[in-house]
């Protein structure tokens, strides 16, 4: 088997070690001592755009925000899907995710981040989410290893009471929260209900290392209108 070859290294702002490596035609981006992403199998970054966007295609006006971009699948398939008026941002942590989408690793997802319909937020996703009141028809939310962070700690914060009513109140009337996980294990679902979402769970087929697998994508739908 080839060897992986290294191509650029970086921290994050938290302090983790970022490191793109290629093997042949496959990337993989390691975060924190752990495997993040491989451009093996893309399917379930595409799902968490597809299944939380599947109520957008139509509409006019559309919002959404993306956090992070990783290979810029997810960004990729929310481009695919969404109007020509549609506003798509992306925030992204780590400066050099961004280069990398611009260099090396540009063509794995066709390029995402040249759509006019872009724009990219340098920073903590939650930082966004925070800065906001009735703005998102949908938050896509791919960071990590889902509910169970791994790679940056600061992001359990996201996915706790806190973090999920900050982002029921930067959603639009019957917004949608979607959250990609490794697995659908875990209480996630009762955390959103209690944050006053209406929660579903969507396993999604795993066709990279671990093939026979399912990953997951946790859908929250805006429930009430808000208490203000
Ligand atoms: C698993 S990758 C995302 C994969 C992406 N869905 C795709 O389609 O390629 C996670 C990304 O989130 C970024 N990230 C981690 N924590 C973040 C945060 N709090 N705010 C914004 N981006 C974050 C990482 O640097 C990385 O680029």
């Amino acid at each position: 088997m080839q060897p992986w070859e290294t191509l650029a290294e970086a921290d994050a702002p938290d302090g983790a070690r970022l490191e793109l490596r290629r093997r042949g035609h496959e990337y993989l981006i390691r975060a924190g001592g752990w495997d993040l992403m491989s451009s093996r199998d893309d399917s379930s970054a595409r799902a968490l755009a597809t299944i939380g966007c599947a109520g957008l295609t139509s509409r006019a006006g559309v919002r959404v925000l993306i956090g992070g971009l990783g290979m810029g699948y997810s960004l990729a398939a929310a481009c695919e899907l969404l109007g020509p008026d549609a506003q798509i941002e992306v925030a992204e942590l780590v400066p050099a995710i961004v280069e990398w989408n611009q260099g090396p690793i540009a063509a794995l997802a066709g390029r995402p981040l040249d759509d006019p319909r872009v724009r990219v937020h340098h920073g903590d996703v939650a930082t966004r989410i925070e800065q906001v009141r009735d703005h998102f028809d949908a938050i896509l939310l791919d960071v990590d290893n889902g509910p169970d962070p791994l790679a940056h700690d600061h992001n359990a914060r996201l996915y706790g009471a806190a973090g999920l009513r900050a982002a029921h109140l930067a959603l639009r009337s019957s917004g949608v929260h979607a959250v990609w996980s490794y697995s659908s294990a875990g209480s996630f679902a009762r955390t959103l209900e209690r944050a006053g979402f209406e929660a579903s769970v969507h396993p999604v087929p795993n066709h990279g290392r671990d093939r026979g697998s399912t990953h997951a994508i946790w859908l929250g739908r805006r429930r009430a209108p808000k208490r203000r």
